[in-house]
């Protein structure tokens, strides 16, 4: 079959990661009899650098002509690079919450599990994880809360202010918990809300609208959780979740804090997806400019996240299976980027990581 990918490499290690997950996927085109004809589309640095917007209304309309979208990362030094002396609307970041919102991008799966393989590198006691490990989905949602909220700075009586507006309505949230529920109904039937609802308003809101689409899932049992004490169980029991539903913020804190429990957020995929089989994959990491170029990345996030795409986007799910079980062949074999290195172990660069990836295939 013949797919259209729209690919973005983005800034940092962006390109680097994403041109290892090309060379898997032709690898899968070629093992499986497809075709995948990627399109290259700007956003971020590269798109600042080249258009001096962050995300042009040509790279939306290249992305919605595709059947999906792979993604790097983009951004780089908040400190340093002169991107962020630009206003807050003409940043590389910008660029992706408007591509997200644009594509109606607002289910946001991040799958956290523990490799057997990388015990070794989980930064949690062994006791604590125990024989199981642990196998989780995050489930984000990606295009309301406080990323997409009025907000504005003004002088008040010679003082400055800063605001941010959380706003959610009953919508947007019935529909990221029935995906959240849908998800768990394919897992281990078990849904955490995550909530801060002791103090916010629009978690109230939250839980209640939760409360009425788990009536719809007798099958699935589901408790609500305070967004600090779910901090905490993370590090604590990280093996009591299958699926965790949350807001925009909550999801982008708990994500990389789940993340770095699986011994590297170099290995967490995502996937971001609208109401159609559409989606955007992207790694869970950002840029990472310090090690950009230097072939120390890891690709497996965003080799997973193609992965992913295959699954959800592509219904592609032996050639998904084909990239996962590739991973963990791999791993099985000791080959191990820099981040996720333990004594005895093969270091590998980025690109020799994509290379023994793709010959598993
Ligand atoms: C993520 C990232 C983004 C986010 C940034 C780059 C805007 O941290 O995808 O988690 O906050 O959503
Ligand atoms: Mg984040």
């Amino acid at each position: 079959m013949n797919f259209k990918i729209a690919l973005i490499k983005g800034d940092g290690i962006g390109p680097e990661i994403v041109d290892e997950a090309v060379k898997v996927l032709n690898k899968v085109a070629e093992r499986y009899g497809h075709t995948f004809e990627y399109t290259r589309v700007l956003m971020g640095g590269e798109s600042i650098d080249a258009c001096g917007v962050p995300l042009t209304d040509e790279a939306i309309a290249a992305c919605r002509a595709s059947d999906s979208v792979l993604m790097g990362s983009i951004g780089g030094n908040t400190t340093t690079s002169p991107w962020y002396k630009l206003e807050p609307s003409l940043r590389p970041e910008a660029g992706l919450l408007k591509l997200r919102k644009s594509l109606g991008l607002f289910a946001n799966i991040r799958p956290a599990y523990l490799y057997d393989e990388l015990k070794a590198a989980c930064p949690i006691k062994d006791e604590i994880i125990g024989d199981k490990g642990f196998d989780m989905v995050i489930m984000r949602e990606l295009t309301g809360g406080l990323y997409f909220g009025e907000r504005k700075t003004v002088m008040e009586n010679g003082v400055l202010k800063a605001y941010d507006s959380l706003t959610y309505d009953e919508n947007e949230i019935r529909r990221i918990a029935i995906k959240g529920f849908e998800i768990a109904m394919k897992r281990r039937k078990n849904v955490v809300s995550v909530d801060k609802a002791n103090v916010l308003d629009s978690s109230r809101l939250w839980r209640k609208v939760v409360e009425e689409v788990a009536k719809d899932y007798p099958e699935v049992t589901y408790s609500h959780m305070l967004v600090d004490n779910c901090a905490m169980q993370l590090v604590k029991n990280p093996g009591q979740f299958d699926v965790i539903l949350t807001e925009n913020m909550f999801g982008d804190i708990l994500s990389d804090e789940a993340s770095e429990i699986t011994g590297s957020i170099g290995m967490l995929s995502s996937a971001s997806l609208s109401e159609t089989s559409f989606g955007l994959y992207e790694p869970s990491h950002g840029s990472a400019p310090d090690i950009a170029g230097t072939n120390q990345a890891n690709p497996i996030a965003t080799i997973l996240s193609a992965a992913m795409m295959l699954r959800f986007s592509l219904n592609l799910d032996e050639e998904a299976d084909a990239i996962e079980t590739a991973v963990k062949n791999v791993l099985k074999k000791d080959y191990r980027t820099v981040d996720i290195m333990s004594e005895g172990q093969t270091l590998v660069g980025c690109r020799e990581m994509g290379d023994v990836i793709a010959a598993e295939i």
